[in-house]
């Protein structure tokens, strides 16, 4: 077993574990976004910055870096408060993420993460970007506005359902989540349908249809689910 710090806790985790789990073992949470469960840590988003006091205070993403041993990890802080709230607040300056009109209002996680952690007002100013609705999928729709460019929908289409239909296009604020190299999602030769990119969104950004803003409750959980039932070879 390796033996670190987090939070002057003493904390033992197992070879390969990363810090985030570590501290989840022993009832510490740490924030987290683009992190899901049973899907590769890409460390996109960096709400899960924790510091290293015994690496000269360097931070790094804890759902990304393995524990190792002697760490001493500070997770909580004034400073990592301030750094997460930051974060945030260039999140909901990139795009339109306008809750009143969202529907996944009530349960959004970025909305959730920023009742957490305080932010209660924007202090960049908004970028307002025009950004177009995908709406020719049969079930589901896709928002650009709502997207955090977390990428789970994309890690959960290709490492659990095996598709390969979402991918990045652009760059920087003009990165896009996008369908089969940019097709229209409802045109996708290699969609399924079958909605794992939707339960794996954490916000409003990809939703299903016909369905009202309280039943848009999202199960992030069902991809570890199916993960952990798929015999082993
Ligand atoms: S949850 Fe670790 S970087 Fe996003």
């Amino acid at each position: 077993m390796i033996n670190l710090r987090i939070d002057d806790t003493p904390v033992q985790a197992e070879p390969g574990q990363t810090i985030l789990v570590a501290a989840r073992g022993v009832g510490i949470r740490i924030p987290t976004l683009c992190q899901v469960d049973a899907l590769s840590p890409v460390g996109a988003c960096r709400l899960c910055l924790v510091e290293i006091r015994n690496w000269n205070g360097r931070l790094v993403p804890a759902c990304a870096t393995p524990a190792q041993e002697g760490l001493d990890v500070v997770a909580h802080s004034e400073k990592l408060t301030i750094l997460r709230r930051t974060i945030l607040e260039l999140l909901f300056a990139e795009r339109n993420h306008i809750c009143a009109f969202c529907v996944s209002s009530g349960h959004c996680e970025l909305q959730d993460l920023a009742t957490e952690l305080g932010m209660d007002h924007v202090t960049f100013p908004y970028r307002f970007p025009f950004l177009s609705v995908d709406a020719t999928h049969p079930k589901f729709g896709l928002d650009h506005n709502r997207c955090v460019l977390c990428g789970r929908c994309v890690r959960a289409c290709s490492e659990v359902e095996g598709a390969y239909t979402w991918g990045f296009s652009g760059r920087g604020v003009a990165t896009l989540v996008e369908a089969d190299l940019g097709d229209p999602w409802g045109a996708s030769k290699t969609c399924t349908a079958c909605g794992k990119c939707v339960q794996a969104c954490p916000v409003g950004a990809m939703f299903e249809k016909g369905k009202a803003t309280a039943e848009q409750v999202k199960r992030p959980e069902i991809l570890a689910e199916v993960t952990e039932r798929r015999p082993r070879v």
